[in-house]
C-alpha cells in the first residue's frame, strides 16, 4: 500500500468507506455488497463499519444495480439492493476512505476535493487488489458481456478482502 491514510484508519473505532464508479449501478454497488458480506461473515454486528457507494454521474439515481450485475453477484451469494445516487460534496465530510474504480472516477473526485486532506481520502480500488491482473483499474462492464461482470467481481472480491484485512485490528 502506497498510501499513509491506512495506518491512521486502522486505529479508528469507526471506518466509513464509500465506493465510487460512474453510474453507481455496476461496480461500486457490487463493491459495497462484497465488503458488507465480508464484514458480516467476520464480525457480529459489524458496527465498526459504514459502507456506501455513489456514482460521479447521476443519470441512474434511484435505480437498483444493473440486472446483469445483480444476477452475477447473486450467483456468488451477494444480494445487491443499493439504490443509485450521485456523489456529493458532503461525502468528503461523511467518509474516511473514498474508493474510485478507475482513473476517470479518480480525476473527477480529485477535482471536487475541497482540501488536501480530503484528496488524500481518495484511494483507487486497484491499490487493494493483490491478484495477478493486467488491469490497473476496475474496468467498466457496462458495454461488456458476462466475462466483464465476472472479472469485476473477481477483482472486487480480492480487493475487498485485502481492504478488510488491511483495516482490521490485529
Ligand atoms: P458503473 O457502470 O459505473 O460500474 O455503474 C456504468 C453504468 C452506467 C453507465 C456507464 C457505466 N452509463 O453510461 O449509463
Amino acid at each position: 500500500m502506497t498510501t499513509d491514510i491506512i495506518p491512521r484508519l486502522k486505529s479508528k473505532d469507526e471506518i466509513r468507506v464509500l465506493f465510487v464508479c460512474l453510474g453507481n449501478i455496476c461496480r461500486s454497488p457490487a463493491a459495497e455488497g462484497v465488503l458488507r458480506s465480508i464484514i458480516d461473515s467476520e464480525e457480529a454486528g459489524g458496527k465498526r463499519w459504514i459502507v456506501d457507494s455513489a456514482g460521479t454521474y447521476g443519470g441512474h439515481a434511484g435505480d437498483l444495480p444493473d440486472k446483469r450485475m445483480r444476477v452475477h453477484a447473486q450467483r456468488r451469494g451477494y444480494n445487491l439492493t443499493h439504490r443509485s445516487r450521485q456523489f456529493r460534496q458532503s461525502d468528503f465530510d461523511n467518509f474516511d476512505l473514498i474508493i474510485p474504480m478507475d482513473a476517470s472516477n479518480e480525476r473527477n473526485l480529485k477535482s471536487m476535493a475541497p482540501t488536501v486532506e480530503d484528496e488524500n481520502k481518495i484511494v483507487p480500488m486497484i491499490k487493494f487488489v493483490k491478484m495477478a491482473t493486467r488491469y490497473d483499474h476496475v474496468p467498466d462492464p457496462y458495454y461488456e458481456g458476462s466475462e466483464g461482470f465476472e472479472l469485476v467481481l473477481d477483482l472486487l472480491e480480492d480487493g475487498c478482502r485485502n481492504l478488510y484485512e488491511t483495516l482490521s485490528r490485529p
